[in-house]
């Protein structure tokens, strides 16, 4: 029988667990992110309750299911040391860049992962790209912004469509990119990044992941 993209990860997600009892030290704050495949994981983490400090979450939606298992929450502004951060992430290349938003998450997605030591990205084989683009890339803006970056957007050679009716936790709102040839995530991310009222892109490539485990129908493969 088939393995389902749900149950793939279910068992990316059981990788992550399992690399966090190996690697976690008790007393620790975690970092988690946003997403169905983190939920699997949150879901996992609530055995762990006990052993963990407190989690920073890169959504309001994690942030509840945190809490709801009885694991604390706090703000990563009191946190001076982060040593891992679980997310999962849209697309995922063989240099560990990756497209991530689709859940509208990117900004705090993006914070946590530049004060974590270690990311460790967690998806199915589905996710497992050549070349990154094809899933639409997150632009969140400024809303005053929305119609001026999406013409400094088609400049960049890119489609922008508004999410219409999505607000992000931070109050903004996402444009999705379509068509983008990105030969060069680092540059392009920075293109992107220079356009006055983006927030944040989704191209995580200056700080990709540093750890992936990608769940298939054969296993769990482990790019480093
Ligand atoms: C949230 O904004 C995203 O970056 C998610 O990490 C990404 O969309 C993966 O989500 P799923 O695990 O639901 O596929």
């Amino acid at each position: 029988m088939a393995t389902s993209q749900e149950q793939l990860k279910q068992q990316a997600a059981q990788a992550a667990f399992d690399y966090v009892k190996e690697h976690f030290k008790p007393g620790s704050v975690i970092g988690v992110g946003t997403g169905s495949t983190v939920n699997f994981f949150i879901d996992l983490l609530a055995e762990m309750k006990h052993d963990i400090e407190a989690a920073v979450s890169s959504s309001e939606a994690s942030t509840e299911r945190l809490k709801s298992h009885g694991i604390r929450v706090v703000d990563l502004n009191s946190v001076s040391e982060l040593p891992l951060y679980i997310d999962g992430a849209d697309e995922i290349d063989s240099h560990m860049r990756m497209v991530k938003g689709g859940g509208a998450a990117l900004t705090r997605e993006k914070i946590i992962a530049a004060v974590a030591q270690t990311f460790v990205c967690i998806v199915d084989k589905s996710k497992q790209v050549g070349r990154l683009g094809n899933f639409p890339v997150p632009v969140e803006v400024i809303p005053m912004a929305r119609s001026y970056v999406g013409r400094q957007i088609v400049r960049l050679g890119g489609d922008p469509v508004w999410r219409e009716g999505v607000v992000t936790d931070n109050g903004n709102w996402i444009l999705d990119v379509h068509n983008f040839d990105i030969l060069d995530p680092i540059h392009l991310e920075q293109q992107l990044n220079n356009i006055v009222g983006v927030v944040t892109n989704g191209l995580f490539a200056q700080r990709g992941a540093d750890l992936a485990l990608i769940a298939s129908a054969d296993g769990i493969q482990t790019l480093k």
